[in-house]
């Protein structure tokens, strides 16, 4: 009756009686018909409470309160950290991708937990040209991100209540990695030189930094103290991250080589990610371990997620084996030195009140100062007029400095220009003067 009310088949009728029968719902009686059946535990689930509380360890307590962090999700004007992936060389990524299909079965199955071999050698070839990173392929480990690098080894070098030193301002992703795994945060003030270690610190057990171009203040590590951190670490035997986040976007002539490439005695880790250079939804990142810590990383991140996309390890390590990871590199390098000149010379234009707090010549977004004790005023506005306005404040631990972390790398230099004449609206308080005298135009290096 019901196929033909319905004017579907007899089959299809009883094939849906068994299923809800075989769910409970349903009690088929032979000879007699089917019935529902009415729920067993109705009584207990209705008293049940909707969400329990939930029980978790002190550490994931600690998780719950360092609350995580997000990268934007589109680029906006002027979210910080995105590329652009309208620009991206789609069509050699779609033919590579065509050509690997017959293999498609075989990158279906598990893959290596440090990384297929091939991409491997190809990071190291790569990472040494580029940057002088020292790296056999053995010492290089395939991750889905930075991210997961700084949450991975931080669980593996840390114990809790360890002290790591963390540059003040810095990345918020590295520093709640290692406070999710227990560390003692010792914030270390940054100035024109970079990190500034002063005497009477707590000794390090890592010192966490981005030496070639500081996030989020965009100076990089200068040459003495380099040479000083490294003697520090020396002393002290702690270990030294290296986070090489944007450096692929420098011309050789502004970028030093890799911090690891002066590490005499292997406690220096180098971090990089494809996330900037190719694209964030990829999730491939890798980082050059010392040799003592390969084997203990790998097991750990066989633990952590088991191993990383094999389609995509195989599609990228084409990509760079024929060559195009180069010239996009290349190409990309053009077009953000263009997008940042335009950002440089609107802010000149119409934001006098907002200007860089370094010279800023590299990376993918440019540090302005504002006003002092209105940030938060003036990020409000911004907000109104649909402009994202990155909180400099929000990254310090220390005495906070004002200013925007402004994301330019995906935005043409018209939608640029179009969004700086937005926030040209905007109008600080006090006089033009003023604010002149009260803004840190540059920082200094104190010695
Ligand atoms: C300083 C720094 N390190 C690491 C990352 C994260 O890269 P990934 O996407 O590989 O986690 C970012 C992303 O914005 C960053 O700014």
């Amino acid at each position: 009756v019901l196929a033909q009310d319905l004017g579907i088949s007899r089959s299809t009728v009883e094939a849906a009686y068994t299923q809800l029968a075989a769910e409970g719902l349903l009690q088929r009686v032979h000879g007699s018909g089917s019935f529902l059946r009415p729920p067993r535990f109705q009584g207990a689930v209705a008293t049940l409470p909707l969400r329990l509380p939930a029980q978790l360890s002190a550490r994931g307590r600690e998780v719950l309160r360092i609350g995580g962090c997000l990268d934007p999700l589109e680029p906006l004007p002027f979210a910080a950290g995105s590329p652009d992936l309208r620009d991206f060389p789609w069509p050699t990524w779609e033919r590579l991708a065509r050509r690997r299909a017959p293999d498609a079965a075989e990158l279906a199955r598990y893959q290596p937990p440090q990384g297929q071999l091939r991409l491997r050698e190809l990071l190291a070839e790569h990472l040494g040209a580029a940057r002088g990173v020292r790296a056999r392929a053995e010492q290089v480990l395939v991750l889905t991100s930075s991210q997961q690098a700084l949450h991975l080894l931080a669980h593996l070098l840390l114990d809790p209540g360890d002290c790591v030193w963390v540059e003040d301002p810095g990345y918020r992703g590295a520093s709640a990695a290692m406070a999710a795994a227990g560390a003692r945060l010792q914030p270390v003030p940054v100035d024109a030189e970079g990190l500034q270690p002063r005497p009477g610190l707590p000794a390090p057990k890592l010192i966490l930094l981005t030496p070639a171009h500081q996030y989020p203040l965009g100076v990089r590590l200068s040459p003495a103290r380099r040479a000083e951190v490294l003697a520090l670490a020396q002393a002290h035997g702690s270990w030294v991250m290296e986070d090489d986040y944007d450096s692929e976007f420098f011309d050789a002539a502004q970028a030093l080589p890799a911090l690891q490439s002066q590490d005499a005695d292997g406690r220096v880790i180098y971090l990089g990610t494809f996330s900037k250079t190719l694209m964030p939804s990829l999730r491939l990142a890798y980082a050059v371990l010392p040799p003592a810590l390969v084997e203990a990383a790998v097991a750990s991140r066989s633990l952590h997620d088991g191993h990383g996309n094999g389609w995509f390890q195989a599609l990228v390590a084409d990509f760079m084996e024929g060559g195009h990871y180069a010239s996009h590199l290349r190409q990309m390098r053009a077009q953000v030195g263009e997008r940042r000149q335009a950002l440089l010379e609107g802010l000149a234009r119409h934001l006098p009140w907002a200007q860089p707090v370094a010279p800023q010549a590299c990376g993918l977004q440019v540090c302005v100062a504002l006003p002092s004790g209105q940030e938060v005023d003036l990020s409000r506005q911004a907000a109104r007029l649909g402009v994202q306005t990155p909180s400099l404040a929000a990254l310090c631990a220390l005495a906070p400095l004002e200013g925007w972390l402004l994301g330019f790398a995906a935005l043409r230099p018209e939608e640029i220009g179009a969004a700086l004449r937005r926030l040209g609206g905007i109008q600080p308080r006090g006089q033009a003067r003023e604010i002149a005298k009260s803004r840190p135009t540059t920082l200094r290096a104190n010695r």
